[in-house]
């Protein structure tokens, strides 16, 4: 026998949580059908262009922890570098370094622990990035901004302005964005009241996946595999066909284009512009353009529009970074929403528990 074998109604289960509103935030506002998003009382368009430091300065602020001081990419302790050498050594994969390498991280407090996880992030991923490539790590350079100073420890070179702009870009658009998968996570973590590393170790685990941040990896190999605009449709068509998933396409919230599209698209046009390959930016337009033509003849009805992960392969490639980055720079990006509601959840002291419904067998 079976509970639901039983006369009483079936409770609705809520899959994948959709429509449940688990908490009240001051950080982002996540329009769907309007397409649009507001970041800490600012337009994503306004806030684009910024420093990131500004951003982060911003959500800590919303969140009720003022005061802070500007955040800095941070030198990592020797914990934290020896776990590194030790995942490049056995060949472990950008986000399972990142995962091991902030469960090293300690602090005292919770303003401490978001300075340190923001801060160790870039350096985190770009030691772990050189080290797997035969490098040695670069310490950051206490006169370069957030973003430079990633593009510098990864590459050793000091970047373009304008590739500072695109990067700065990118992590702004991806710095909050309502209760995703990997914020649900680490408000569940600081909910139960343990720490913010061990939260965001949770929150880093759950972007990993394919459906919310490992996306943009295969959108760009996507591209590349078309090549060239004309064989777009074909390729596409049979990608459909066979029931695959377009990677960048589609999202939980946004009925229309992704607002992060629009301005990362933009970005990447300036970057490519003044320092990329601009055959590259105009094929993945092309390719954005049939997906959405074929999207809605495939699955009509379904408003699947183009998501923040399509410009971001193409920006991130623009910024000489290898796939293998992609996700854990969206990390560092979010990195800033992680702990922003950290300190939210944190004020708000409720335990996050909900139920599920017993559908198994019952004894006899
Ligand atoms: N390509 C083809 N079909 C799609 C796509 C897509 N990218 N996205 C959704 N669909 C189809 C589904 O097959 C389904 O069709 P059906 O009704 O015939 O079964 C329908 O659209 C609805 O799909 P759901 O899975 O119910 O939509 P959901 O809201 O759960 O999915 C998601 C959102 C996971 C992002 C989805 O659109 C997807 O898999 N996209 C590709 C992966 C991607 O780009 N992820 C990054 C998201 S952005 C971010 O997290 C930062």
């Amino acid at each position: 026998m079976t509970m639901q074998s039983q006369a009483q109604p079936a409770p609705r289960v809520h899959e994948g949580l959709e429509g449940v509103l688990a908490a009240a935030t001051r950080l982002s506002l996540v329009d769907g059908e309007r397409g649009e998003l507001i970041v800490a009382g600012k337009r994503l368009e306004e806030l684009a262009g910024r420093p990131f430091e500004h951003t982060v300065a911003l959500l800590w602020k919303a969140a009720g922890a003022s005061g802070a001081a500007p955040v800095r990419a941070a030198a990592l302790p020797d914990l934290t570098l020896a776990l590194l050498r030790d995942a490049a050594a056995a060949g472990a994969g950008s986000m399972d370094a990142l995962r091991m390498a902030i469960g090293t991280l300690t602090a005292a407090e919770d303003a401490e622990a978001a300075h340190l996880l923001v801060g160790s992030c870039p350096t985190i991923v770009a030691t772990h990035a050189r080290l797997a490539a035969g490098s040695e790590p670069l310490a950051p350079r206490p006169d370069l901004g957030f973003a430079a100073n990633y593009l510098y420890m990864l590459s050793g070179a000091e970047p373009h302005p304008e590739q500072v702009r695109g990067l700065d870009t990118y992590l702004n658009t991806v710095a909050d964005h309502g209760l995703n998968a990997s914020t649900f996570t680490a408000r569940t973590i600081v909910s139960t009241g343990a720490d913010f590393v061990s939260a965001v170790t949770g929150a880093v685990g759950a972007l990993k996946g394919p459906l919310h941040g490992g996306a943009p990896g295969p959108a760009l190999d996507m591209v590349f595999e078309i090549g060239e605009a004309s064989r777009a449709d074909r390729y596409l068509r049979r990608k459909l066909e066979r029931g695959e998933r377009l990677m960048g396409f589609g999202h939980r919230i946004y009925k229309v284009r992704d607002p992060r599209a629009d301005v990362l698209e933009a970005a990447a046009a300036r970057m490519f512009a003044r320092t990329g390959d601009a055959r590259l930016y105009e094929l993945a337009r092309a390719v954005e353009a049939a997906a959405l033509r074929l999207l809605e003849e495939h699955k009509p009805g379904r408003r699947l529009a183009t998501n923040v992960e399509f410009y971001t392969a193409l920006l991130l490639h623009g910024l000489g970074l290898d796939t293998a980055l992609f996700t854990p720079t969206f990390a560092i990006g979010r990195m800033a929403g992680w702990t922003a509601h950290c300190f939210e959840q944190r004020a708000s002291g409720r335990l996050i528990r909900p139920q599920s419904v017993y559908v198994g067998a019952l004894p006899a």
